[in-house]
């Protein structure tokens, strides 16, 4: 049994990561960047929040979610009692911004992946919440989209996922994707208050849907969390 390593040491290795990834050339998203956005948080949090790639205002202060989705993320922390430094950990899938916020592209999700593995090794959260399509679909491997996703909690690497809207969604979106985030987060307490176990001997909600079976299988894939 591999033990976890103190939360100092994890914190000096993402530390160590960090210094790596601000000087990363993988991709042609470095040419653009002010700030590479390697993510931010506590290094022992037992959440982590996965978001797609940093905008501009987190381009310019090397900070994740520090504009107005930001703001409406830090808003869903605090109903259920959380805050961004304290328990929970931000991060992106990919890592610069790309320009005029387009899509991150393929190549470049690929070229970028391997920081955010490492950040969820070394965090190790008991839940990762996904916002948005491009998080979500990867690290559920799944083609499936964000609407059909979310919901419920996977059970993922020993852990639960919990997938939901981009706050960028609510901003812009009815009503209705807002109400929804919440009853994610929800999810989210639950999970963290110890009320949804990994692993539970009966069912924990309804019956697994096929992208959780797709995500069981690709769990004993020998090529790691994702991809
Ligand atoms: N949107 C994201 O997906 N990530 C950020 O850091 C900011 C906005």
């Amino acid at each position: 049994m591999t033990t976890k390593a103190s939360p100092s040491k994890r914190a000096a290795q993402l530390q160590v990561l960090a210094a790596k990834a601000a000087t990363c050339t993988a991709c042609e998203l470095a040419a653009g960047r002010t700030n590479v956005v390697f993510g931010s948080g506590d290094p022992d949090a037992d959440l982590m929040i996965v978001g797609e790639g940093p905008g501009q205002n987190e381009d310019e202060q090397g900070l994740p979610f520090v504009g107005r989705s930001g703001q409406l993320l830090d808003q869903l922390l605090e109903e259920i009692d959380l805050r961004r430094h304290d328990n929970v950990y931000i991060g992106n899938v990919v890592k610069c911004r790309p320009p005029g916020n387009r899509d991150p592209r393929p190549t470049e999700i690929d070229a970028c992946k391997d920081y955010l593995r490492e950040q969820l090794r070394l965090v190790d959260p008991k839940v990762v919440v996904t916002l948005g399509n491009f998080s979500s679909k990867l690290l559920l491997r799944t083609e499936t989209g964000i609407t059909r996703l979310r919901g419920q909690a996977y059970e993922w690497w020993g852990r639960f996922l919990v997938p939901t809207f981009h706050p960028a969604a609510a901003l812009r979106g009815r009503a209705s994707v807002l109400a929804d985030m919440r009853v994610d987060f929800q999810l989210v307490a639950d999970v963290i208050a110890g009320r949804l176990v990994y692993d539970a001997p009966e069912p924990v909600a309804a019956p697994l849907p096929r992208e959780a079976v797709e995500a069981a299988a690709a769990a004993h894939d020998q090529l790691g969390l994702f991809g």
